[in-house]
């Protein structure tokens, strides 16, 4: 199964200012609900916390301390799902991570929530492709494979 994490970051590698922040600058909505239409997916609670509506279309999956993400994903019947957020959900997903779909933004925030916090290992990269954001000049979405060793 593929495990794609997506997100909006900024160049200097934020996806937000703070933990309740309300993610209003992402400029790729749209490519985003595409992508994830009819796979499930997987949320931390403060990320849940921050979104005005439900993901139409989408099984979500909401994740607090005590899950155990191995046995989320376990449960899954599917070729695909995607982590959708935040921080610390991406880091706990991050050994089982296969792709990362990162849409870069042209903002700098300095400080805030970066897209793995408190990460213990390192992954290594293979670029795939990259697709531009339909009517936003210059906006890309960077897709990767995690390369591990077998
Ligand atoms: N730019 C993007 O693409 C993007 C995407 C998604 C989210 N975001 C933003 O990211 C921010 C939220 O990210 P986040 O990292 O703060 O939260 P998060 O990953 O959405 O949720 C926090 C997770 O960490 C757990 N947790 C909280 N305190 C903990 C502790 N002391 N020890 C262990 N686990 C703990 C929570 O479990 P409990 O429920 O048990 O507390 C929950 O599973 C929001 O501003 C959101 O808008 C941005």
């Amino acid at each position: 199964m593929d495990v794609i994490l997506i997100a909006a970051i900024t160049a200097d590698g934020y996806i937000a200012r703070h933990s309740s922040e309300v993610v209003d600058w992402s400029l790729d909505l749209h490519l985003f609900r595409r992508q994830t239409m009819g796979y499930p997916v997987i949320m931390g609670s403060q990320t849940k916390k921050t979104l005005a509506m439900d993901l139409d279309g989408r099984e979500t999956i909401v994740v607090h301390r005590h899950n155990d993400p191995e046995e989320i994903l376990g449960n899954l019947c599917t070729d695909k799902c995607f982590i959708i957020g935040g921080g610390r959900t991406y880091t706990r997903f991050a050994s089982y991570l296969t792709h990362l779909y990162l849409t870069i933004h042209p903002l700098v925030f300095g400080g805030g929530v970066t897209l793995f916090p408190d990460l213990d290992e390192e992954l290594d990269l293979i670029f795939m492709q990259m697709i531009s954001v339909e009517g936003r000049k210059g906006l890309y979405q960077f897709q990767y494979k995690i390369n591990r060793p077998n």
